[in-house]
């Protein structure tokens, strides 16, 4: 977690609710060897099971979009199911745009 955080160009967002943990957000700030705007990959956001659909979720994207707005910024971005449609709603409610694009695949080194 320390070393996580010391990297300034970590993202962690957390949404609490009293001293309860209910949501969370990580997500990297990717830089570019040719040009000065970067990118953020929201990698991960869960909000807790019994808080979702209350606006948390939201506040937390949009959270992390005016950290975006501080700095050069080209776009963020994030990968998930076109079934999970909680998420995708979540994403395009905070002004994502999905693709159309149906021959994408992902593609996974593991070590
Ligand atoms: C996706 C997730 C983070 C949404 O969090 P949340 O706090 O419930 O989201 P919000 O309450 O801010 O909802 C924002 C929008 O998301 C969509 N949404 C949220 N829950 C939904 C559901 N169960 N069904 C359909 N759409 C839903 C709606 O468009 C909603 O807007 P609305 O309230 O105006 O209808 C939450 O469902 C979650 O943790 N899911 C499991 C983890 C996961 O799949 N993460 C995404 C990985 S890519």
């Amino acid at each position: 977690m320390t070393a996580f955080l010391e990297n300034p160009l970590n993202h962690l967002l957390v949404a609490v609710d009293g001293s309860e943990t209910v949501g969370y957000i990580i997500a990297y700030e990717l830089q570019r060897p040719d040009r000065e705007q970067s990118m953020i990959h929201l990698y991960d956001i869960t909000v807790a099971k019994k808080h979702r659909q209350k606006g948390i979720g939201t506040a937390l994207i949009e959270q992390l979009k005016s950290i975006c707005s501080t700095k050069p910024m080209m776009k963020m971005f994030v990968g998930t199911n076109r079934s999970n449609e909680p998420a995708v709603g979540l994403y395009q409610k905070t002004g994502a745009v999905p693709s159309d694009d149906t021959d994408a695949v992902g593609l996974t080194w593991f070590f």
